[in-house]
């Protein structure tokens, strides 16, 4: 399992345990996180996931492709370090991962 850390626009962190091969956005569903919706499902079309990723772990992530790089621009999500949950495959090198939440979504 993988270990990753949602931290709330309180500061209120949420360690949970994720299946490898699952999306971050599908870790934070089913974990109940609130502040990630999900609403589309997972294709990349609704920017209800947006997260901040800590900035250790800007790096070893592979960047966004171009939809997502689009759908993060429609959401005025316009930190460097925001990404869609939904399009991070977790795997045993985001063992740790640390994410921020927004205080609300798009
Ligand atoms: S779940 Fe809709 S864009 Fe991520």
């Amino acid at each position: 399992m993988i270990t990753i850390t949602f931290i709330d626009h309180q500061q209120q962190a949420t360690t949970v345990q994720a299946a490898p091969g699952s999306s971050l956005m599908q870790a934070a569903v089913d974990n109940h996180i609130t502040g990630i919706v999900g609403e589309c499902g997972g294709f990349c079309s609704c920017a209800t996931c947006v997260c901040q990723v800590e900035a250790a772990w800007v790096g070893r992530l592979p960047p966004p492709e171009a939809m997502e790089s689009a759908m993060l621009e429609s959401a005025a999500a316009d930190h460097p370090a925001s990404r869609l949950c939904c399009q991070i495959a977790l795997n045993a090198d985001l063992d740790g991962l640390t994410v921020h939440l927004p205080e609300s979504q798009f």
